[in-house]
């Protein structure tokens, strides 16, 4: 069974995997990750597909993997570490970094991942009036968000940043003396809006950025946050918002370059 680089054709495939291990139907997410990243898959002889892995590259230095499903008749043959390496290999990167489920997580420690840290979502009703500290952004923010993004990220994420004005329902930012101090969005997410990307110089405008974008958003919303970040977690859990998923952030070769501790959450749990 061969591993081929999958076209955004097999979207259709991708979802009926996703809802094969009761994923969601993410059409949204999975139209952005053929537009950013590699799309790696294996073809079950039987149409559609056994297994599928996202890996979205940044330069040399980061991958990050995400989506990785394998359908539960091919379960425990080897196809999810097969996937796993051979995305690992094609990407060539200093570091790799995912988030892992309990399935995944035994898979990549015998890959040499590590644990970093652990991340829940957190899923409801805000009911939280907007901040007024951050203003929409604009197209002449765009190379301001890139220079902050970079900084942080610790390098530059072209594709990403062109997808964020289409793939985003709304983009805020945070004005200082010497250039952006943070920005935000959202995106519609199946059920939800998910509350991704939040880069800011302190929890404080994080928290800032959220309630502003919260506050334009009907129905629920979703926000993922690593559990070190125990201030904001406490202000999320006090607004009555339930924590759902908890999952292993891991990280494999050199330490994440950047500054992370500006990092609050990013854009997809799939991508960072
Ligand atoms: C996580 C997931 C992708 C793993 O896929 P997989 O193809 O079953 O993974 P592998 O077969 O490579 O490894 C799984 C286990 O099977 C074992 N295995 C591999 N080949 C085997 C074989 N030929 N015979 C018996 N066992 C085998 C592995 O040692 C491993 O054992 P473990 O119980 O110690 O972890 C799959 O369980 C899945 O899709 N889960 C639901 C979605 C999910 O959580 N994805 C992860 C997101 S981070």
């Amino acid at each position: 069974m061969s591993i081929n680089r999958l076209g955004a054709d097999r979207l259709a495939d991708c979802l009926a995997l996703a809802e094969s291990r009761e994923w969601l139907r993410q059409e949204h997410l999975w139209r952005l990750l053929f537009e950013i990243g590699d799309v790696y898959g294996i073809d079950d002889a039987d149409g559609g597909l056994a297994g599928v892995v996202v890996s979205t590259q940044y330069g040399n230095e980061v991958a990050a993997i995400g989506m990785m499903l394998v359908a539960p008749s091919y379960a425990r043959q080897g196809l999810g570490t097969r996937l796993m390496t051979h995305a690992l290999q094609a990407a060539g990167t200093a570091s790799a970094w995912l988030v892992a489920t309990e399935y995944g997580r035994p898979v990549y420690e015998r890959l040499a991942f590590r644990a970093v840290g652990e991340k829940s979502q957190f899923i409801g009703d805000f009911g939280t009036s907007a901040s007024g500290v951050s203003r929409p952004a604009s197209t002449e923010d765009m190379p301001e968000i890139a220079r902050l993004d970079a900084e942080i990220f610790g390098m530059s994420r072209p594709k990403v940043l062109a997808q964020l004005p289409t793939f985003c329902t709304s983009l805020r930012v945070i004005d200082g003396p010497a250039g952006l101090r943070g920005y935000a969005g959202s995106w519609p997410n199946v059920g939800n809006t998910v509350i991704g990307p939040v880069l800011a110089e302190n929890p404080q405008l994080a928290q800032a950025l959220i309630e502003d974008l919260a506050a334009e958003i009907d129905g629920p919303i979703r926000l993922d946050l690593t559990l070190e970040q125990q201030g904001l977690v406490d202000w999320v859990e006090s607004l009555g918002v339930q924590r759902g998923a908890t999952t292993t952030v891991m990280v494999r070769g050199e330490p994440l370059p950047g500054d992370r501790k500006r990092l609050f959450t990013g854009l997809t749990s799939a991508s960072g």
